[in-house]
């Protein structure tokens, strides 16, 4: 069965008939030809297909493009439209990839990450739930579990910390 979804794509409204067991991941990558996000695992378990849906980081290849009709994607790529994203220029600058296979996802989510610390989302090692971490006070156990989703075959993690850390200046 197939269906007509609208959705808008680093800031383009694009409208793309799916099949209804299309994922977020194929419809961005093979309907509308934005490679930015990755293939890696297909399984939820990699972040390389991490994108920002209406601000939120979103892993895409388990989510059906049909749940998202109507939404505001924006990938790494339309992070750098107008310039190079502070977290582009950060992970460039701390040499925080490789290969770079992972590093679209991983600045989706670092973007996506430090936001949810600025509206007080506490995490897995967050020590006081009643006093929320802040960007200021983010430590380096935070950010590491706050950005535990997403893998890095290259093993880029301290670059990767280290520009998460510049970005949130903490
Ligand atoms: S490709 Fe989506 S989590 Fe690995
Ligand atoms: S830089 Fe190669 S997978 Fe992360």
């Amino acid at each position: 069965m197939e269906t007509v979804i609208r959705l808008t794509v680093d800031g383009a409204a694009r409208e793309i008939t799916v099949d209804t067991r299309t994922t977020l991941l194929d419809a961005l990558r093979e309907r509308l030809g934005n490679t930015s996000p990755k293939k890696g695992c297909d399984h939820g378990q990699c972040g390389s297909c991490t994108v920002l849906v209406d601000g939120r980081r979103q892993l895409t290849c388990l989510a059906l493009a049909l749940s998202y009709d109507g939404a505001e994607v924006t990938t790494a790529s339309g992070l750098g439209v107008d310039g190079p994203h502070p977290m582009q220029e950060a992970f460039l600058a701390k040499d925080a990839y490789q290969c770079g296979y992972c590093t679209p996802g991983q600045v989706c989510s670092a973007v996506g990450m430090l936001d949810e610390v600025a509206h007080g989302h506490p995490s897995h090692v967050t020590e006081d739930l009643d006093r929320p971490t802040t960007i200021e006070d983010l430590t380096d156990a935070e950010i590491r579990e706050r950005m535990s989703g997403n893998v890095c075959r290259c093993g880029a993690y301290v670059g990767i910390l280290d520009a998460v850390r510049e970005v949130a200046g903490a």
